[in-house]
């Protein structure tokens, strides 16, 4: 059927801001508060506040920050990012409130991405387990544990769409799909905001990096993005806005430029979507010296550059100090405005009013609570379970997993006994000498601890300079200078009596990352050779796969009868890995990002569009279609992939009704039978597919999604109800609508392998 009418429209351009309903009591005090405050400010302790300085060891971008106690002293700083120590953070708070002539209080951020001493998988393995609760109380514990610490902002959510393993910064999103990103970047502003954001255990969030800093050309990191209006809105705005709407207090901007402008300058970006269209009422903070960087892009001097971020509506400008040592000046020749000033520092004193600090300076300064709420025992358990449901069973030919826990096992690789890799990238608070390694793990879990025979195996690469720059921030992995062959040699005949080979291989925790693009995703040679030796000894073998992005591992997928995926887990890693390898937990995780069969293919992601040439269905090549002469279009291991140690089988679907109203809904219900022989949990997932429209629409969406447990021979009925919401899509004039016509529904345990059904939405 033909669609020919829209039915619901919503002009994207219409201010949200204009419905707002009228101030509640407490921001009628707050705006009071600040409007007295502000009113005894002068110019420069106004731009003061708009400038962040770093404090931290890490310095990622082209200056770092000196001088910071004597310019908070003259009121010359709004906050601190990266200090670790509650100690160190009240020394520091204390000067600015005893000694800065207002004694406005500092805000204290820092990046706390997956965990704070209690390390949690990295972000794009906490997305694999689909668990939105699991994902809310990693972010609750990191907020409980880094405000402990003195922390009362982070910069996390990244929300970033990625659809390119090349990108170092995968590893630190959700993966391909803008409905699941949506939903888990809602869960982690919920885990760290709480319900009081002046509550000493919660703390702001900070949604990053605003916008589409994934969508890199090539996958390089910080590269040029250039992308429609439609494919942001549809495909990479949702998880931005997601964060928005579950109330994020912070925004960050990102690195690259988008429309041709850098998104530290874009209007559109800061002001127009993200203000007036989806109503965000905190305050922005530029990446690291994201302002100076204009510079390098083109678009002029400092003095240029900061008063094109302030217009824009960039309230804070992270380490560069463009804001404050030009503002004033751009001020005084009315290149900018002393509103647009005061919009700004009204927005950093509304933060800090809302974090209580105004009331208590040290709201989250108590010497005495890091020792009781941080690297706890309960948080290092959460970590554990979080961990093992974060991993993906890729292979398990003749169920050589679960291991018996008597079994003989030759443990090898790079990454078998190396604690310093096992939290992966960005933890600025870990403490990744205390990580558990797979050795580690594996010991505490065994019943037989002495049956354990270990080898390295290999180094990491064979390049020692690439091994000593993905060796980053103290993560050493470990150069072993002998030659290959013996180290090899070594693990082979470590190998000898093991009933089971467990090869614990892949990259390094800063293969991934910021700045961490690779050009080849491959498992590196020198790793497929000790594979190969352990292989040709005719034990079965399990490959435990670290990684930071999903790999090109055509030939381990071909060649390796067990590959389980483990991401980088945390600071519990290990003690996960072994949970999860003896079948203490049986595997859950189903993959967000697709894995490709080689580089070639990227960008490869379920939700692409048909093209006028699709392949047709089943073929592996077809002259004059949309396909490669030399490998075909099937992912290695679609989207929403992921096994168990038992089976599941999914029934037909049953819909309630053929046909939608506009302001109907239908029922879609499936059985779905636990046919093996344990309890697992099973994540089953529903995609649409637009069959006609005003513009061309994805071949498969995601919708909705639910992870159940069912114990082995159950069946359980899963229904899900979709209504005029999921068949919604930017339009090419930006409105948000559904248009009637013909629909198909898919439900499957990944994105590939689904029952359909069919419905019509009626005008
Ligand atoms: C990264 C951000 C991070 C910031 C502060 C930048 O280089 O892009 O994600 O929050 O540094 O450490």
């Amino acid at each position: 059927m033909k669609k020919i009418s829209i039915l619901i429209s919503a002009v994207v351009a219409v201010s949200i801001m204009q419905l707002k309903a009228q101030p509640l009591p407490d921001e009628i005090r707050m705006n009071q508060f600040i409007k007295e405050l502000m009113a005894k400010m002068t110019l420069e302790e106004k731009i003061g506040q708009l400038n962040l300085p770093g404090a931290g060891d890490i310095t990622t971008g082209q200056t770092a920050s000196s001088d910071i106690g004597k310019k908070i002293i003259e009121g010359s700083v709004g906050g601190l990012f990266n200090i670790s120590s509650v100690a160190k953070i009240r020394g520091v708070q204390q000067v600015a409130v005893e000694k800065s002539r207002l004694k406005i209080p500092l805000i204290f951020g820092m990046d706390v991405i997956h965990g704070y001493k209690s390390v949690f998988p990295i972000p794009l393995g906490l997305s694999c387990s689909w668990d939105m609760n699991l994902i809310e109380q990693s972010a609750r514990i990191a907020a409980q544990e880094a405000s402990a610490d003195g922390i009362c902002w982070t910069f996390s959510p990244m929300v970033d769409i990625s659809r390119d393993p090349r990108w170092g910064r995968i590893a630190e999103g959700s993966g391909e799909d803008p409905y699941l990103g949506s939903e888990i970047a809602k869960a982690m502003v919920r885990g760290y905001q709480g319900k009081d954001l002046s509550a000493n255990n919660t703390i702001m969030a900070c949604v990053k990096h605003y916008a589409l800093y994934g969508a890199p050309d090539a996958g390089r990191d910080y590269n040029t993005v250039d992308m429609s209006h439609q494919r942001m809105y549809n495909e990479y705005f949702p998880p931005y806005k997601g964060a928005i709407d579950a109330g994020s207090g912070s925004v960050m901007a990102s690195f690259n430029e988008v429309d041709g402008i850098p998104a530290t300058a874009s209007k559109w970006l800061m002001t127009e979507v993200l203000r007036n269209q989806w109503g965000f009422n905190g305050f922005i903070v530029t990446d690291y010296t994201g302002i100076n960087e204009m510079i390098d892009h083109g678009m002029g001097d400092l003095k240029t550059v900061s008063a094109l971020a302030l217009k824009a509506g960039i309230d804070m400008d992270m380490v560069g100090e463009g804001f404050l040592t030009t503002l004033k000046q751009s001020l005084a020749e009315g290149k900018i405005t002393m509103d647009q000033i005061d919009a700004a520092c009204r927005r950093i004193l509304e933060a800090k009013y809302k974090l209580g600090l105004f009331e208590d300076p040290y709201r989250y300064c108590d010497l005495k609570r890091p020792a009781t709420e941080v690297y706890t025992d309960a948080n290092r358990m959460q970590a554990r379970k979080t961990a093992a449901h974060s991993f993906v069973l890729l292979k398990n030919e003749g169920n050589i997993l679960p291991l018996k826990k008597n079994a003989r096992i030759a443990l090898v690789g790079p990454l078998a006994d190396n604690r310093l890799n096992m939290c992966g990238t960005w933890t600025v608070a870990g403490d990744f000498e205390k990580a558990i390694s797979v050795k580690d793990g594996i010991g505490m879990v065994t019943a037989k601890p002495e049956l354990i025979t270990y080898a390295k195996g290999s180094n990491i690469v064979a390049d020692s300079a690439l091994e000593a720059r993905i060796g980053m921030f103290g993560k050493a992995t470990g150069w072993d200078s002998r030659p290959a062959e013996i180290v090899i040699a070594e693990a082979v005949k470590a190998s000898q009596n093991a009933d089971v080979i467990v090869a614990v291989m892949g990259e390094a925790a800063e293969s991934s990352g910021e700045s961490s693009s690779m050009s080849d995703i491959e498992l590196p040679e020198n790793q497929r050779n000790l594979l190969k030796a352990l292989l040709k000894t005719g034990k079965p073998v399990v490959m435990v796969l670290f990684a930071g992005r999903p790999m090109a591992i055509k030939w381990e997928h071909e060649n390796v009868p067990a590959i389980l995926n483990v991401w980088f887990g945390g600071s519990e890693a290990g003690a996960a890995v072994a949970d999860v390898l003896f079948g203490d937990v049986v595997p859950s995780g189903k993959l967000t990002t697709t894995f490709p069969q080689n580089i070639g293919q990227v960008p490869l992601y379920y939700n692409h569009k048909n093209t006028g040439r699709p392949l047709p269905e089943g073929q592996w090549f077809t002259k004059f279609r949309s396909n490669y002469l030399d490998v075909s279009n099937e992912a290695l291991y679609p989207f929403g992939y992921g096994l168990s140690y038992t089976g599941f089988t999914y029934s037909d679907l049953v819909l309630s009704s053929k046909t939608m109203k506009p302001d109907g809904k239908i029922d879609i219900t499936v059985r779905v039978t636990n046919t093996g022989n344990f309890d697992g949990e099973e994540v089953v997932q529903l995609y649409i597919r637009d069959m006609v429209g005003t513009t061309t629409r994805p071949v498969k969406e995601l919708k909705d999604f639910t992870k159940v447990l069912i114990k082995k021979g159950e069946t359980r009925n899963i229904t899900f109800t979709i209504d005029i919401e999921d068949l919604k899509f930017y339009n090419y004039d930006l409105q948000h609508v559904a248009e009637a016509g013909d629909f198909k529904v898919f439900v499957g345990g990944n994105s590939r392998d689904v029952k359909s059904a069919d419905f019509v939405l009626t005008e």
